[in-house]
């Protein structure tokens, strides 16, 4: 038995804002005309709103902006992304690279996705948490057995960083950039952040999830103050709500192209030609701690190339860089 909420929603959508007759869904779904308005009160309850006229039926006239998990399903499987092989649209989990990560060693068919709402143990790079609020962001994971070597993680992290980015400037007309290694920016503070986990054998990536937290709707307030300086997000920046789902079905569609290009390898010239206009850290004075100089451009590896003052160059394979005044 299909899930009847799902398929519900999946009348609405094809119905683009028109009326259906609650008959036509509960035969179509074989269901009870009783069973479809019990559905939509639920549905109603959880943001979204019908407008019901006797003899017309129903129109969908209000979505949740918070990330639904059934209309995230009902939207994919209305516009299928077929590089995935499934998708798991959760209300909560601990971690989405968690559970990609336990979905992974219980076998299954990759590559898929993991979303949830809300996450109650988020996990950042360097043993940090994701602040992981539900109702207002976007956590994302993907996993693949790519079998690649090891030392192409780091070109799969910055070549999605850098397609989210122009997705995003294309979408919206946000100047978002990519901050080495993993970190998406946006008029200086993050709003994106890129968490890549791999098991590797033998120099070989056994399987990979790359995890994505994107902040959507957060308000100024929903920060915690020791992000509030620092972090921002899409809505901050557009001054509007966007509605989390849709964006997460777009975005699942284009990071599905993402990694189309990057495994067939069609991503290099592209990569190498467009780093420069999105590399944040470029020309800017940047420390790691031990080495200090002015950030330029990453290597064909992925690492950062940074110009010391003597002008020799010293390569940065992981950790990160603090940006120094000029
Ligand atoms: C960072 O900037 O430190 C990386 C943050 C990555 C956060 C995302 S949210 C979805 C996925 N699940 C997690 O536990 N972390 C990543």
């Amino acid at each position: 038995m299909k899930n009847a909420r799902i398929e519900i929603l999946r009348h609405f959508l094809r119905a683009s804002g028109q009326f259906i007759s609650g008959s036509a869904i509960a035969a179509d779904l074989g269901l009870s005309r009783v069973a479809v308005h019990n559905h939509l009160e639920s549905l109603r309850e959880e943001g979204f709103a019908f407008d019901a006229i006797r003899n017309k039926g129903y129109r969908l006239s209000a979505e949740p902006e918070p990330f639904h998990a059934d209309l995230f399903s009902a939207l994919l499987l209305e516009e299928p992304c077929p590089w995935f092989r499934g998708a798991v649209a959760l209300d909560s989990v601990g971690s989405t690279n968690s559970e990609a990560e336990r979905l992974l060693a219980n076998g299954t068919d990759t590559p898929f996705l993991v979303i949830a709402k809300t996450q109650t143990a988020g996990r950042g790079r360097r043993g940090r948490s994701w602040h992981s609020p539900p109702d207002r962001n976007l956590y994302l994971s993907a996993a693949f057995c790519p079998s690649m070597p090891a030392s192409r993680l780091q070109t799969i992290t910055l070549w999605t960083g850098l397609c989210l980015c122009r997705f995003l400037r294309d979408s919206y007309g946000l100047p978002v950039m990519v901050k080495w290694p993993n970190d998406l920016m946006l008029h200086g503070k993050k709003v994106a952040g890129i968490l890549t986990e791999a098991r590797v054998d033998a120099e070989t990536t056994r399987d990979l999830v790359l995890g994505l937290g994107i902040n959507v709707n957060a308000r100024p307030e929903d920060f915690p103050a020791e992000l509030s300086g620092i972090a921002t997000s899409l809505a901050i920046a557009l001054g509007h709500p966007l509605s989390v789902s849709r964006l997460a079905h777009r975005i699942v569609r284009r990071l599905a192209e993402a990694f189309g290009e990057y495994f067939s390898g069609e991503f290099s010239p592209e990569f190498a030609h467009q780093w420069p206009e999105f590399d944040f850290l470029r020309g800017e004075r940047v420390s790691t701690g031990t080495v200090e100089g002015r950030a330029a451009g990453i290597a064909s590896t992925g690492s950062l190339r940074i110009e010391r003052d003597d002008g020799s160059i010293a390569l940065l394979h992981s950790g990160e860089v603090g940006l120094l005044k000029k």
